[in-house]
């Protein structure tokens, strides 16, 4: 086999080799950290995915070590390939964090801001950019694209007038099914995500449109409004299945089984795929072997009142308070007399 070339790569002044034919998008997420731009369209997960959104634009400061020259305009970094001595800038650059804010404000220009009711809210990649590079006001000031709700199939409802038109669902659909029924129809302003004359998506594999879909537009009518995902507790868990890994995450209720969904990575991307029999059906923790919590990043407000590694401390809380009894700390009358009816009495 023959050996596969490595080149240099400078990011944000973070040098990084990295095969030929890497991305910089790729490139970056090899670094890590502050340094990888957001993405919304792609997904390393689906050929041909990424190019759509341009959120993740990046400038090229040098082009490489044989060709230095900047390249004139931004480029769409998942989709760009790394070339020997090139340099990027991505948050060191005004330039990108200008387009950025610019592109975010026309992602949203139709986007309704309906988070406190959206099932995606604290796992929307777009409600995520807003906090990151929104503005407070919008300057919109045409009336905006709405849609009506629709459901495809007896699992999954389509809110269109949430939907970024990333194409994601589309790649899921074409890569993991044999017979895609749905496809962006109409053009510019009139585009939308439809099912041909209204076809239901019953294939197998068609649940995975809800785990790529970056915003809330594809949501799992057996979860729609059940529940907070913060609320919930994320717990890895697998079974044995016919169709796929049987690999998937529960999120939990007590007890109670509310959603199950495939794992994902660090970049929110899906490790493998998951079949409709686990998703939807089986919603009961019998059904599967339960391996632990899953790890959810400190930042994300799915972690928030998970506990995870808690360590508890050593020292009796008697000893943290220099041998002051508990009890003293929820009755003080009998170290004050501040709000002591009886001490009013007396005097
Ligand atoms: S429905 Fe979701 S995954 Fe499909 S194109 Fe719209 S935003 Fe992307
Ligand atoms: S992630 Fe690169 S254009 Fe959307």
């Amino acid at each position: 086999m023959a050996e596969v070339k490595h080149i240099k790569v400078t990011i944000d002044n973070i040098t990084v080799e990295v095969p030929q034919g890497t991305t910089i998008l790729q490139a970056a997420r090899m670094i890590g950290g502050d340094v990888v731009p957001p993405a919304m369209c792609y997904y390393s997960k689906l050929e041909g995915s990424g190019g759509k959104c341009r959120t993740c634009l990046v400038e090229v400061a040098k082009g490489s070590e044989a060709d230095p020259r900047p390249m004139p305009k931004l480029v769409a970094s998942c989709r760009t390939g790394v070339m020997d001595g090139m340099e990027v800038r991505n948050i060191t650059s005004d330039r990108v964090k200008d387009a950025r804010n610019g592109v975010v404000e026309f992602l949203l220009l139709n986007h309704p801001l309906d988070c406190p009711i959206c099932d995606q809210a604290g796992e929307c990649h777009l409600q995520d950019l807003g906090y990151e590079h929104g503005k407070e006001a919008t300057r919109y000031e045409f009336k905006r694209r709405t849609f009506e709700k629709h459901d495809l199939g007896p699992y999954i409802q389509l809110h269109m007038t949430r939907c970024i038109l990333c194409y994601r669902c589309v790649y899921t659909a074409d890569q993991l099914t044999e017979k895609r029924v749905h496809g962006v129809l109409s053009r510019g302003d009139h585009a939308e995500i439809a099912t041909y004359i209204e076809k239901s998506l019953d294939n197998n594999f068609i649940g995975n449109v809800i785990d790529v879909c970056p915003v809330g537009a594809l949501t799992d009518k057996t979860f729609r409004f059940k529940n907070r995902v913060w609320f919930t507790k994320p717990v890895l868990a697998h079974r044995e299945c016919k169709s796929c890994c049987g690999k998937v995450t529960l999120w939990q209720r007590g007890d109670q089984v509310l959603r199950v969904t495939a794992r994902k990575d660090q970049w929110g991307e899906v490790e493998e795929w998951i079949c409709n029999e686990c998703r939807f059906d089986k919603k009961s923790t019998s059904d599967w072997t339960i391996e632990g919590p899953a790890q959810v990043s400190r930042h994300s407000v799915i972690s928030q009142g998970h506990y995870e590694k808690l360590v508890q401390p050593k020292e009796t809380f008697t000893a943290v308070h220099d041998g002051r009894q508990p009890q003293l700390l929820m009755d003080i009358h009998s170290v004050s007399e501040v709000n002591d009816k009886t001490a009013k009495t007396k005097s």
